[in-house]
Protein backbone atom coordinates (compact mmCIF):
# COMPACT_ATOMS: atom_id res chain seq x y z
CA UNK A 1 0.00 0.00 0.00
CA UNK A 2 1.05 3.45 -0.85
CA UNK A 3 1.60 5.54 1.97
CA UNK A 4 0.93 9.52 1.11
CA UNK A 5 3.54 11.49 2.75
CA UNK A 6 2.79 14.64 4.37
CA UNK A 7 4.01 17.55 2.75
CA UNK A 8 6.29 20.82 3.66
CA UNK A 9 4.18 23.71 3.77
CA UNK A 10 4.64 27.53 4.19
CA UNK A 11 3.04 30.75 6.29
CA UNK A 12 4.01 33.38 3.35
CA UNK A 13 1.14 35.39 4.48
CA UNK A 14 -1.18 36.00 7.32
CA UNK A 15 -4.91 36.32 6.95
CA UNK A 16 -8.29 35.12 7.22
CA UNK A 17 -10.87 33.21 5.51
CA UNK A 18 -10.17 30.73 2.30
CA UNK A 19 -6.15 30.50 2.32
CA UNK A 20 -4.55 30.92 -1.28
CA UNK A 21 -2.44 27.82 -1.61
CA UNK A 22 0.69 28.12 -4.32
CA UNK A 23 2.29 25.31 -5.99
CA UNK A 24 5.67 25.87 -7.34
CA UNK A 25 7.08 24.64 -10.84
CA UNK A 26 10.28 22.85 -11.78
CA UNK A 27 12.95 22.16 -10.42
CA UNK A 28 12.00 24.97 -7.79
CA UNK A 29 10.31 24.57 -4.47
CA UNK A 30 8.23 26.72 -2.66
CA UNK A 31 10.89 30.08 -2.67
CA UNK A 32 9.72 30.81 -6.15
CA UNK A 33 6.79 32.13 -4.57
CA UNK A 34 7.77 34.28 -2.05
CA UNK A 35 7.92 37.70 -3.80
CA UNK A 36 4.56 37.13 -4.99
CA UNK A 37 3.34 36.46 -1.88
CA UNK A 38 4.80 40.02 -0.05
CA UNK A 39 3.31 41.87 -2.81
CA UNK A 40 -0.55 40.44 -2.40
CA UNK A 41 -2.94 43.12 -0.71
CA UNK A 42 -2.82 42.17 3.48
CA UNK A 43 -5.75 39.75 5.05
CA UNK A 44 -4.92 36.78 2.06
CA UNK A 45 -3.99 33.96 3.99
CA UNK A 46 -1.37 32.61 2.14
CA UNK A 47 0.11 29.07 1.91
CA UNK A 48 3.41 27.83 0.02
CA UNK A 49 3.54 24.11 -0.66
CA UNK A 50 7.01 21.82 -1.37
CA UNK A 51 5.63 19.37 -3.89
CA UNK A 52 6.62 15.34 -3.42
CA UNK A 53 10.69 15.51 -3.93
CA UNK A 54 11.31 18.71 -3.75
CA UNK A 55 12.75 21.71 -1.54
CA UNK A 56 11.59 19.74 1.88
CA UNK A 57 9.20 17.54 1.13
CA UNK A 58 10.03 14.10 0.81
CA UNK A 59 8.72 11.84 -2.35
CA UNK A 60 8.10 8.56 0.09
CA UNK A 61 6.45 5.78 -1.61
CA UNK A 62 4.75 7.57 -3.78
CA UNK A 63 3.95 6.44 -7.69
CA UNK A 64 5.28 8.73 -9.83
CA UNK A 65 2.10 10.66 -10.36
CA UNK A 66 0.85 13.91 -10.35
CA UNK A 67 -2.24 12.82 -9.43
CA UNK A 68 -0.87 11.33 -6.36
CA UNK A 69 1.30 14.99 -5.96
CA UNK A 70 -2.11 16.41 -5.62
CA UNK A 71 -4.03 13.73 -3.31
CA UNK A 72 -0.79 14.82 -0.85
CA UNK A 73 -1.06 18.38 -1.67
CA UNK A 74 -5.14 18.15 -0.27
CA UNK A 75 -4.08 15.68 2.67
CA UNK A 76 -1.73 17.37 4.05
CA UNK A 77 -4.00 20.82 3.64
CA UNK A 78 -6.86 18.85 4.97
CA UNK A 79 -4.93 17.50 7.83
CA UNK A 80 -3.76 21.36 8.97
CA UNK A 81 -7.88 21.71 9.11
CA UNK A 82 -8.35 23.28 5.79
CA UNK A 83 -11.61 22.74 4.24
CA UNK A 84 -11.31 24.67 0.94
CA UNK A 85 -8.82 26.60 -1.16
CA UNK A 86 -7.98 29.02 -3.77
CA UNK A 87 -5.06 26.82 -5.34
CA UNK A 88 -2.60 28.40 -7.33
CA UNK A 89 0.13 27.02 -9.51
CA UNK A 90 2.73 27.57 -12.06
CA UNK A 91 4.08 25.33 -14.77
CA UNK A 92 4.09 21.84 -12.81
CA UNK A 93 2.56 23.36 -9.97
CA UNK A 94 -0.62 24.28 -12.11
CA UNK A 95 -0.81 20.55 -14.01
CA UNK A 96 -0.75 19.57 -9.82
CA UNK A 97 -3.89 22.27 -9.32
CA UNK A 98 -5.77 20.94 -12.22
CA UNK A 99 -5.50 17.41 -11.11
CA UNK A 100 -6.43 18.67 -7.77
CA UNK A 101 -9.78 20.33 -9.36
CA UNK A 102 -9.88 16.93 -11.26
CA UNK A 103 -10.02 14.83 -7.87
CA UNK A 104 -11.66 17.47 -4.97
CA UNK A 105 -13.70 20.10 -6.94
CA UNK A 106 -15.58 20.75 -3.90
CA UNK A 107 -12.15 21.72 -1.95
CA UNK A 108 -10.93 24.35 -4.99
CA UNK A 109 -12.82 27.35 -4.69
CA UNK A 110 -10.76 29.17 -7.96
CA UNK A 111 -7.85 28.32 -9.87
CA UNK A 112 -4.82 30.11 -10.75
CA UNK A 113 -2.92 28.91 -13.56
CA UNK A 114 0.42 30.53 -14.12
CA UNK A 115 2.82 29.88 -17.28
CA UNK A 116 0.88 26.29 -17.57
CA UNK A 117 -0.89 24.40 -19.67
CA UNK A 118 -3.79 22.27 -19.58
CA UNK A 119 -2.44 19.92 -22.55
CA UNK A 120 -0.20 16.99 -22.31
CA UNK A 121 3.24 16.26 -23.25
CA UNK A 122 4.09 15.23 -27.06
CA UNK A 123 5.97 12.03 -27.40
CA UNK A 124 9.39 14.30 -27.96
CA UNK A 125 8.83 15.90 -24.70
CA UNK A 126 7.86 12.87 -22.54
CA UNK A 127 10.80 10.82 -23.75
CA UNK A 128 13.44 13.53 -23.35
CA UNK A 129 11.95 13.60 -19.57
CA UNK A 130 12.05 10.30 -18.84
CA UNK A 131 15.75 10.17 -20.35
CA UNK A 132 16.37 12.98 -17.84
CA UNK A 133 15.24 10.82 -15.16
CA UNK A 134 16.80 8.39 -15.75
CA UNK A 135 19.95 10.20 -16.01
CA UNK A 136 19.38 12.05 -12.92
CA UNK A 137 18.79 8.50 -10.73
CA UNK A 138 21.92 6.49 -12.57
CA UNK A 139 24.21 8.95 -11.84
CA UNK A 140 22.65 10.62 -8.66
CA UNK A 141 22.95 14.19 -10.45
CA UNK A 142 20.50 17.15 -11.75
CA UNK A 143 23.49 18.03 -14.00
CA UNK A 144 21.00 17.94 -16.33
CA UNK A 145 18.68 20.61 -15.08
CA UNK A 146 21.33 23.07 -14.43
CA UNK A 147 21.08 25.25 -17.46
CA UNK A 148 17.29 25.44 -17.17
CA UNK A 149 17.17 29.41 -15.55
CA UNK A 150 18.21 30.92 -19.15
CA UNK A 151 15.24 28.62 -20.06
CA UNK A 152 12.99 29.72 -17.59
CA UNK A 153 13.34 33.65 -17.17
CA UNK A 154 12.81 35.81 -20.14
CA UNK A 155 14.94 37.78 -21.83
CA UNK A 156 14.24 41.15 -20.22
CA UNK A 157 14.96 39.27 -16.50
CA UNK A 158 18.23 37.63 -18.42
CA UNK A 159 19.44 41.62 -19.37
CA UNK A 160 18.25 43.77 -16.85
CA UNK A 161 16.98 41.74 -13.70
CA UNK A 162 20.28 40.62 -13.24
CA UNK A 163 19.72 39.42 -9.77
CA UNK A 164 17.51 36.39 -10.63
CA UNK A 165 19.40 34.41 -12.89
CA UNK A 166 21.74 33.32 -9.82
CA UNK A 167 18.29 33.40 -7.47
CA UNK A 168 16.91 30.28 -10.03
CA UNK A 169 20.00 29.08 -9.80
CA UNK A 170 20.74 28.26 -6.44
CA UNK A 171 16.89 27.16 -6.18
CA UNK A 172 17.68 24.57 -8.90
CA UNK A 173 21.00 23.29 -6.55
CA UNK A 174 18.98 22.83 -3.96
CA UNK A 175 16.85 20.39 -5.78
CA UNK A 176 17.85 16.36 -5.07
CA UNK A 177 18.36 13.90 -8.31
CA UNK A 178 15.50 11.46 -6.45
CA UNK A 179 13.25 14.67 -6.48
CA UNK A 180 14.04 15.82 -10.16
CA UNK A 181 13.17 11.91 -11.22
CA UNK A 182 10.08 11.91 -9.33
CA UNK A 183 9.00 15.12 -10.76
CA UNK A 184 10.10 14.30 -14.49
CA UNK A 185 8.48 11.02 -14.33
CA UNK A 186 5.07 12.72 -13.04
CA UNK A 187 4.97 15.20 -15.31
CA UNK A 188 5.73 12.80 -18.59
CA UNK A 189 2.65 10.50 -17.47
CA UNK A 190 0.17 13.61 -17.11
CA UNK A 191 -2.99 13.26 -19.30
CA UNK A 192 -4.36 15.92 -21.06
CA UNK A 193 -6.29 17.98 -18.17
CA UNK A 194 -8.44 20.06 -20.26
CA UNK A 195 -11.62 19.14 -19.42
CA UNK A 196 -11.06 19.86 -15.82
CA UNK A 197 -11.54 22.85 -17.25
CA UNK A 198 -14.82 22.72 -19.07
CA UNK A 199 -15.96 21.06 -16.54
CA UNK A 200 -15.03 23.26 -13.18
CA UNK A 201 -17.73 25.55 -12.09
CA UNK A 202 -15.44 27.90 -10.01
CA UNK A 203 -13.74 30.97 -11.08
CA UNK A 204 -10.57 30.56 -12.87
CA UNK A 205 -7.35 33.25 -13.80
CA UNK A 206 -5.12 32.48 -16.67
CA UNK A 207 -1.88 34.28 -16.11
CA UNK A 208 1.34 33.88 -18.82
CA UNK A 209 4.46 35.96 -19.55
CA UNK A 210 4.49 37.63 -22.64
CA UNK A 211 7.94 36.53 -23.29
CA UNK A 212 7.01 32.61 -22.09
CA UNK A 213 8.37 30.11 -25.17
CA UNK A 214 7.98 27.04 -22.53
CA UNK A 215 4.42 27.38 -22.11
CA UNK A 216 3.45 30.62 -23.97
CA UNK A 217 0.07 32.19 -25.03
CA UNK A 218 -1.05 29.93 -27.39
CA UNK A 219 -1.42 27.48 -24.13
CA UNK A 220 -3.11 30.18 -21.71
CA UNK A 221 -5.68 30.65 -24.49
CA UNK A 222 -6.67 27.28 -24.53
CA UNK A 223 -6.86 26.97 -21.09
CA UNK A 224 -9.57 30.71 -21.07
CA UNK A 225 -11.49 29.11 -23.89
CA UNK A 226 -12.09 25.69 -22.53
CA UNK A 227 -12.99 27.46 -18.92
CA UNK A 228 -16.35 28.09 -17.99
CA UNK A 229 -15.71 31.70 -15.85
CA UNK A 230 -11.77 32.51 -16.50
CA UNK A 231 -9.83 35.64 -17.22
CA UNK A 232 -6.51 35.98 -18.45
CA UNK A 233 -3.46 38.49 -17.65
CA UNK A 234 -0.39 38.80 -20.02
CA UNK A 235 2.22 39.95 -17.89
CA UNK A 236 4.53 42.42 -20.04
CA UNK A 237 8.70 41.20 -19.61
CA UNK A 238 8.08 38.50 -18.00
CA UNK A 239 9.22 34.69 -19.10
CA UNK A 240 8.22 31.34 -17.88
CA UNK A 241 8.41 32.64 -14.08
CA UNK A 242 6.22 35.67 -13.96
CA UNK A 243 5.80 35.48 -10.42
CA UNK A 244 9.37 36.02 -9.89
CA UNK A 245 9.74 38.22 -12.69
CA UNK A 246 7.40 40.52 -12.15
CA UNK A 247 5.68 39.21 -8.76
CA UNK A 248 3.60 42.69 -8.71
CA UNK A 249 1.92 41.88 -11.55
CA UNK A 250 1.03 38.13 -11.18
CA UNK A 251 -0.19 38.54 -7.18
CA UNK A 252 -2.18 41.46 -8.68
CA UNK A 253 -4.09 38.65 -10.99
CA UNK A 254 -4.28 35.93 -7.90
CA UNK A 255 -5.88 38.82 -5.74
CA UNK A 256 -8.46 39.46 -8.43
CA UNK A 257 -8.99 35.62 -8.20
CA UNK A 258 -9.44 35.39 -4.57
CA UNK A 259 -12.02 38.63 -4.54
CA UNK A 260 -13.74 36.58 -6.97
CA UNK A 261 -13.99 33.03 -5.27
CA UNK A 262 -15.05 35.67 -1.80
CA UNK A 263 -17.80 37.64 -3.19
CA UNK A 264 -19.31 33.99 -4.55
CA UNK A 265 -19.37 32.57 -1.06
C1 LIG B 1 8.07 24.13 -14.79
O1 LIG B 1 8.40 25.31 -14.82
O2 LIG B 1 7.44 23.64 -13.84
C2 LIG B 1 8.45 23.26 -15.93
O3 LIG B 1 8.83 24.04 -17.03
C3 LIG B 1 7.31 22.38 -16.27
C4 LIG B 1 7.58 21.45 -17.39
O4 LIG B 1 8.71 20.97 -17.55
O5 LIG B 1 6.62 21.14 -18.13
Amino acid sequence: MTTTPTLATYALRDGAGVPLVLLHGFPLDHRMWVATAQALPEGIRTIGVDLPGQGHSDVGGLPESLDDAAEAVYRTLRDQGEGNAVVAGLSMGGYVALALAERHPGFVHGIGLVDTKSTADSEEARANRLRIADEAVNDQTIAPVLSMPAKLLGPTSILERRNLFPAVEAWIRAQSPTGVAWAQRAMAARPDRTRVLEEYDGPVAVVVGAEDKITPLAEAEHMVHAARDATLTVVPNAGHMSAVEEPAAVAAALARLHRRVTHRA
